[in-house]
């Protein structure tokens, strides 16, 4: 099992350092002359250097330069998390490829998303109702494409649905998320906090139960276990819910008390473009990143044997963690919607 060699891309960000992280902590599984991290600068490839795996300097967006890295390197797995909006970079790894992970979002399955087929869970046939609904989806788009070239190629192929993720990263380069930064830096730029008029449960996980989710999967890949994958190899990485207006309440408390914000109570967005343009949001994504419901069937035991260590209780007492973090961590704006494209 430690002769497969892993690469993690986007290991300069959240979900990737974290990734990472996890896995270099279990040397036995995963002795760090396997593991390989992608980054793309060069700033980011000597932030982790430290760490003593191997670390490449990558452009994903060039399909000549991501073949070279995986065939010199022989990679035999890739776990994919720098984006899953740019259908792109998961193709030019599948290519050269003979197995992979990819990793997607879970606000595409909602209704303010656009999914109009109501719950699903693990082994639905995800794949199959994507397809159908055709409908330019960022999401959808990348997760069908990954899952036909990924058949085409006899590459084994996983999507893990990410749902909203909170908690402190344990990468060495970006270590907050996204929501919940947006959220104290807008609202320590208004002195006040604001929420959506709408309010509901959306589905969330703490970063180190993500990451624990991802290595759990490598393991039982590379344990030889028979998973569901290609159409079937949907899993959804979600541990619990919380509500929206209970979150934004917490965080209102705990910035209030810090002086942080003038207001004790919370107030309503006067609009979709005034969220957009202080969360730094596309005004086209704004709602939906801030008021999803849930969608995903997770309480039915975790068919993985995944077992998280954080719930919605221990969510919301953690709320000034998460302004420490942001305080102490912010890198600034993020590129991850750069290559957004408006939908159909
Ligand atoms: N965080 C969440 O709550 C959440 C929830 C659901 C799904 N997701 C999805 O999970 C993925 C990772 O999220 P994250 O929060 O970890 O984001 P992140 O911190 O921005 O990490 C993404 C990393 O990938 C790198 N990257 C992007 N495009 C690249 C390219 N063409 N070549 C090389 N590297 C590239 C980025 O480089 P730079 O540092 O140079 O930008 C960044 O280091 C995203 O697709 C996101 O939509 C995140």
């Amino acid at each position: 099992m430690a002769d497969l060699k892993i690469l993690v891309t986007g290991a300069a960000g959240y979900i990737g350092g974290s990734v990472v992280a996890t896995l270099i902590s279990e040397k036995t599984h995963f002795p760090k002359n396997k593991v390989f991290a992608a980054a793309r600068t060069e700033e980011q490839v000597q932030a982790l250097q430290p760490l003593g795996i191997n670390v490449l300097h990558l452009n994903l967006q060039d399909e000549q330069e991501v073949a070279e890295a995986i065939f010199q390197n022989e990679i035999d797995l890739v776990i994919h998390t720098a984006s899953s909006i740019e259908a792109q970079l998961a193709l030019h790894l599948i290519s050269a490829l003979g197995k992979r992970r990819a990793s997607s979002v879970t606000t595409g399955y909602s209704k303010e998303g656009g999914w109009p087929y109501g719950t699903i869970k693990d082994g639905d046939q995800v794949y199959k109702l994507e397809k159908e609904l055709n409908d330019g989806f960022p999401i959808r788009v990348t997760n069908t494409a990954i899952t036909e070239l990924a058949q085409k190629q006899g590459v084994t192929s996983f999507i893990v649905g990410v749902p909203f993720v909170y908690g402190t990263g344990t990468g060495q380069w970006k270590k907050l998320s996204q929501n919940i930064p947006a959220i104290v830096k807008a609202s320590m730029k208004l002195k006040t906090v604001y929420k959506f008029d709408d309010n509901s449960n959306f589905i969330t996980v703490h970063i180190s139960d993500l990451a624990d989710y991802y290595v759990l999967l490598v393991k039982k890949i590379m344990q030889g276990e028979k998973l569901p994958s290609g159409e079937v190899g949907y899993y959804f990485a979600v541990a619990h819910e919380a509500g929206w207006w209970a979150m934004i309440e917490s965080l209102t408390t705990v910035l209030h008390a810090r002086g942080l914000v003038t207001q004790p109570t919370a107030q309503i967005w006067t609009s979709d473009d005034m969220a957009a343009e202080t969360l730094v949001l596309p005004r086209q994504y704004v709602r939906l990143m801030h008021t999803a419901r849930v969608t995903i069937d997770y309480k039915n035991g975790f068919p993985l044997g995944w077992q998280p260590k954080w719930n919605e209780q221990k969510f919301l007492a953690s709320m000034d963690e998460e302004v420490s973090a942001t305080l102490q961590y912010d890198r600034g704006r993020t590129t991850l919607f750069d290559t957004l494209k408006p939908m159909n």
